[in-house]
């Protein structure tokens, strides 16, 4: 995909997490998650949070986090974890989230860090195309189970 010269990405700052958490919406995966609440989101390391921009705009953002022994991999030690990726509807099909991905890439680099993950919805074929395409391996899968009750 060419690259927009009007799409930029640089590192997030404590006056995006409006943006970030209007974006992403008041209905998050549980009831503390940080992402669909500005104050809770306030209150989480900053340091992996990357924000796209489109000729100025806010278009999407992606967070990071650094840990250790995951507990869903046995043996690993030194990981990051790529948590969240999200782009605007309409700025969506221009490669912003593959800008985002790449710089999440260079700074897991930059820092060391050698083991990646990043988990997605098996029908989600966006992200698991962009995922795949940066070199992840399918590794582990999560079932979700359903009961009427
Ligand atoms: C997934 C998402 C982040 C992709 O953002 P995007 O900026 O549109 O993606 P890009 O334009 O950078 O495209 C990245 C790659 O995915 C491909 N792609 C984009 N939409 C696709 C789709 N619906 N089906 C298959 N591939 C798709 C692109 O063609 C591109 O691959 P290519 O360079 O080989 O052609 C975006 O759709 C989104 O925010 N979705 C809602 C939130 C979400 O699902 N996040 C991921 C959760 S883990």
């Amino acid at each position: 995909m060419a690259t927009d010269p009007g799409v930029t990405v640089r590192s997030g700052r404590p006056d995006d997490l409006a943006q970030v958490t209007r974006h992403y919406g008041p209905l998050g995966d549980t009831p503390w998650d940080p992402f669909a609440d500005e104050r809770r989101l306030a209150a989480v390391p900053l340091e992996g949070l990357l924000i796209a921009e489109k000729d100025g705009n806010y278009a999407g953002f992606l967070y990071w986090f650094e840990g250790r022994k995951p507990w869903f991999d046995k043996g690993a030690d030194q990981y990051a974890r790529l948590e969240e990726l999200h782009v605007r509807p309409e700025f969506q099909g221009w490669g912003i989230a593959q800008r985002l991905v790449d710089r999440f890439l260079q700074d897991v680099t930059e820092r060391r860090i050698p083991l990646l993950y990043v988990a997605t919805d098996e029908t989600n074929q966006a992200a698991a195309h962009l995922y795949e395409r940066v070199g992840f391996h399918p590794f582990l899968r999560t079932i979700h189970y359903r009961k009427y009750a």
